[in-house]
């Protein structure tokens, strides 16, 4: 039988492949989009980390959803760093969220607060990718609008306290395989990473509408 790292990582595969070639990634990741779009997404990224992060610590004694709580994957502190110079002092003032990202928020928000096993399948979907496509973006961002490499701007894709992403993913993966829940449990956090893929492609589907400039 696989290992849950390995049925969670398959069962998303194809969710993977839509977002990362969703229009608006496409167009990021092409050097398409001018700066305030990256600052528009990265805002949707505040309100998504805000939810997984705000109420984490309450988690942390939980035996399921306990052991992912590591404070050297949190982003909301690199996220306001890289929104001040985005787009000022004064970022929070329009601060807004997207239907969507309330929508993603709100699911992520739902599960901290009622079913921490779910939480793990939107710890995963985030923190795994950050570690790995995020740094893709990260060159990208840096060579197309300019930001000091691993500076002001694309903090969020800088893990200071993670000298070893490779070694990191690794112990990750053998914490999803540690996961003590029957069967079913296991399929119904599946069922939710795939939702949290999807929360993702909806939000890049509405920012997609909002910078439609791609060719
Ligand atoms: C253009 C955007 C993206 C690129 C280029 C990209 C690229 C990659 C690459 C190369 C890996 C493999 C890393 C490895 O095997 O160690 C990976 C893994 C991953 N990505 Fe992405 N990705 C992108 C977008 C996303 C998005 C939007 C999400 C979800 C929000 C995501 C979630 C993940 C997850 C969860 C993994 C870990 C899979 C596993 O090994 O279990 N990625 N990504």
């Amino acid at each position: 039988m696989d290992s849950f790292s390995t049925v969670i990582r398959t069962a998303s595969h194809e969710q993977h492949v839509e977002a990362e070639t969703s229009s608006f990634m496409s167009d990021l990741l092409g050097g398409r989009l001018g700066v305030d779009a990256y600052a528009r997404y990265t805002e949707q990224l505040w309100f998504v980390y805000e939810a997984l992060e705000s109420g984490a610590g309450r988690l942390a004694a939980d035996p399921v959803a306990g052991p992912f709580i590591q404070p050297e994957l949190y982003r909301l502190g690199a996220l306001e760093r890289d929104l001040e110079h985005l787009r000022g002092a004064d970022w929070r003032t329009g601060l807004t969220a997207l239907p969507a990202t309330q929508a993603y928020a709100d699911r992520v928000r739902e599960c901290v607060t009622e079913w921490p096993a779910g939480y793990i399948a939107h710890h995963y979907t985030r923190y795994l990718g950050d570690l790995s496509g995020g740094q893709i973006i990260r060159d990208k961002a840096e060579r197309t609008w300019g930001f000091e490499r691993k500076g002001d701007g694309v903090r969020f894709y800088v893990f200071e306290g993670i000298a070893n992403p490779a070694a990191f993913k690794r112990g990750y993966r053998e914490l999803l395989d540690g996961v003590r829940v029957d069967e079913l449990e296991q399929q119904r956090i599946v069922t939710e990473c795939k939702k949290a893929f999807a929360l993702n492609t909806a939000v890049f589907r509405a920012l997609g509408e909002e910078f439609p400039l791609s060719a």
